[in-house]
């Protein structure tokens, strides 16, 4: 059913100073900041050649990553991304399994304008996992 890694997600306390970091000492493409007020997030790009880095931001007081930011001062991985062909049938696949997803299991539309699905990462074996409609 997963197909592509299509990005690591980082959460970082200065999204100013990463994105300064990975272009400046580690020579990586990266993009502007980027607000995106319906998830709580600003985010920059980081494109590698094969994959992507997805630094993230707090946005406002009920951004979903304070709570990580303040268990992981330092900032740390977030969650993977891999894609799906079909994020219904995904959908389906898992809640037949009883796998618990986030925000009611409702697709929403993620950063790159396509439907988005978090898994609960207690069903995942503790990893936040986010399948993206390619
Ligand atoms: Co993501």
């Amino acid at each position: 059913m997963i197909g592509r890694l299509n990005h690591v997600a980082i959460a970082v306390p200065d999204l100013e100073r990463a994105r300064a970091f990975y272009r400046d000492a580690l020579g990586a493409r990266v993009s502007e900041i980027e607000d995106q007020p319906e998830h709580g997030v600003r985010t920059v790009f980081v494109t590698l050649p094969n994959t992507k880095i997805e630094l993230l931001g707090v946005l406002g007081e009920d951004s979903p990553i304070r709570g990580f930011l303040e268990r992981h001062p330092q900032g740390g991985i977030h969650h993977i991304c891999v894609e799906v062909e079909d994020i219904e049938a995904a959908r389906a696949q898992l809640r037949a399994r009883g796998v618990r997803l986030l925000g009611g299991g409702e697709p929403r539309i993620g950063a790159h304008g396509k439907p988005v699905l978090f898994l609960h990462p207690k069903d995942v074996f503790g990893t936040l996992l986010e399948l993206e409609q390619a």
